[in-house]
């Protein structure tokens, strides 16, 4: 497998290395420095080169069309390891995670606080196809993509609200999920994003008012004291370690799906 990486990562990089190898496969890393994919050379050339070499790609890319481009013109499966507009192979760990604690996704209250990020975005399309109960809580100017929300309200299947008031969204909640306010590729907008996003700390306080059922997790990594409390990330309640083990278990799934096994 060929692991293209324009972006930092720990999780994603260990979780589909080791998780390859325990599969009997062979990962590469090809950091930011290696391929340079877009700038030494064209997208469609690294997709077909390394198709050549390679029975599967995963990739974590700034522009979200910087996949679609790989997986059109790649012969062997190509994987989102996230770009700037998604991340599902996160919310299929996640996922697993609820249905691990919660005992089933169907039904259960999802309250996002945050950014409405490339994480909203992944839930957007998972509560498109399985029935749960999603609310992004988020500064307004900040909601998620209003094509992507539109179409997953359309599709019918999840209750799915968009707000800006966290207080009256978490509560009653079977997960509180938080996310960075600024991410990869705005970091130098993290000052701003602070006071804008004031409110929406995930704290105790907000943990009180969700009620005592309510799971804390977060995709990580995580600026505790900053979108997060470090008392929240490391309350009982919190399941975000389990949520990052659960990256490897997904994504194996995901592999053995993608090549057909
Ligand atoms: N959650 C996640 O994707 O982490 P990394 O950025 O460390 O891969
Ligand atoms: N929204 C974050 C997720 C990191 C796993 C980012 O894109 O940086």
């Amino acid at each position: 497998m060929a692991m293209i990486f324009a972006k930092p990562s720990m999780r994603t990089r260990v979780s589909f290395e080791t998780g390859f190898y325990l599969l009997g496969g062979h990962a590469l890393y090809l950091g930011p420095d290696d391929i340079q994919m877009g700038k030494r050379e064209e997208t469609r050339d690294v997709a077909r080169v390394l198709s050549r070499y390679n029975d599967i790609i995963m990739a974590r890319v700034f522009a979200h069309q910087d996949i679609l481009d790989l997986a059109k013109y790649a012969t062997v499966p190509v994987i989102n390891g996230l770009t700037d507009f998604n991340h599902p192979c996160q919310i299929m760990a996640d996922a697993l995670t609820i249905i691990e604690h919660v005992g089933q996704l169907e039904g259960t209250k999802v309250v996002y606080v945050g950014d409405g990020n490339n994480i909203v975005h992944s839930w957007l399309a998972l509560a498109s196809v399985v029935p749960f109960h999603f609310v992004c809580a988020c500064p307004r100017g900040f909601e998620p993509d209003a094509r992507t929300a539109k179409r997953a309200i359309k599709a019918g299947v999840s209750k799915i609200e968009i707000t800006n008031d966290p207080k009256e969204a978490v509560k009653g909640a079977d997960v509180v999920y938080s996310d960075v306010w600024a991410s990869m590729g705005q970091k130098e907008e993290a000052e701003y994003r602070r006071k804008v996003f004031q409110g929406f700390q995930v704290d105790e306080e907000l943990m009180k008012l969700a009620g005592p059922k309510a799971y804390f997790m977060h995709c990580l990594p995580a600026e505790r004291g900053i979108e997060v409390t470090d008392g929240v990330i490391e309350a009982p309640n919190s399941i975000v370690f389990p949520q990052a083990e659960n990256r490897m278990h997904a994504q194996n799934a995901i592999m053995l799906h993608a090549l057909g096994l």
